[in-house]
């Protein structure tokens, strides 16, 4: 079974008729680059599969319990956040699950026999081991060197310049380790140093991973190819 199934989708603004019908699919562990001419709908296609826009006829279908994550075309922060803050905005869920995770270890060295704790404590154990986000700190040091951020992190993120606000919104998405990357022209901005740092990062993680890209110098080996007029090439 697909892990995003869209099945014949309609979507128009005003007059103008951008999704005519269209089906799309994505695999678990596949790779696909979604190309096309600007206006062409590729944005509305992604912001479809990552279910923040309605669309007006046929079907959206994923797997249960998935976390789909998109990075978009123009990043969004809320305002009067730091660098630093707008990394860890996406990770309160996984900082708080990690709390909850040590309170719980404390209070079943006491009291080891309590089934619903005992329970809990397995599934948030299992929840950290799926985001790989025991060391959520280390990581966050890690990314904000990576991505070149170190320098900038108590600076407020809307001073930064396109290529840097790009590196933020980036670095917290792959912190996040969701199931499912969707990630709109994420090469814009930014400079070729960090377009071959995001390759290598992309290919060597193992996302389940649909982008779009303007960029030829891109290099996807394992990628296929889908054209918004509806080809699709392994
Ligand atoms: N909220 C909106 N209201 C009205 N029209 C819109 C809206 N969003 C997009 N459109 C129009 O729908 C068409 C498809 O837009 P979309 O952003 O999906 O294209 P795209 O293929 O991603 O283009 P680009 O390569 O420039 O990013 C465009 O003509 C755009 O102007
Ligand atoms: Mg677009």
């Amino acid at each position: 079974m697909a892990i995003i199934d869209l099945l014949n989708i309609h979507k128009h603004y005003e007059i103008q008729k951008i999704l005519d019908g269209v089906n799309f699919h994505i695999d678990e562990g596949e790779r696909i680059v979604i190309v096309g001419k600007n206006g062409s709908g590729k944005s509305t296609l992604m912001k479809i599969a990552a279910g923040e826009l309605e669309f007006d006829d046929g079907e959206r279908i994923t797997r249960q319990n998935i976390e789909i994550r998109m990075l978009s075309q123009v990043p969004k922060f809320k305002e009067g956040l730091s660098v630093r803050e707008a990394v860890e905005a996406g990770l309160l869920e996984l900082q708080k699950a990690k709390e909850r995770f040590d309170v719980l270890s404390a209070e079943l060295a006491e009291d080891f026999e309590n089934q619903a704790k005992l329970k809990e404590h397995a599934k948030i154990s299992h929840y950290l081991d799926h985001h790989n986000a025991w060391n959520l700190d280390d990581k966050i040091e890690r990314v904000l060197q990576n991505f070149q951020l170190k320098q900038f992190e108590t600076k407020p993120v809307e001073m930064l310049s396109g290529g840097e606000q790009r590196r933020v919104s980036l670095a917290s998405l792959l912190l996040q380790k969701p199931d499912v990357l969707l990630l709109d022209e994420p090469t814009n901005h930014l400079d070729v140093y960090m377009v071959e740092f995001l390759e290598e990062l992309i290919l060597k993680e193992k996302f389940t991973l649909l982008f779009i890209s303007h960029d030829r110098t891109i290099t996807c080996y394992d990628c296929s190819k889908v054209k918004m007029n509806g080809t699709r090439e392994e």
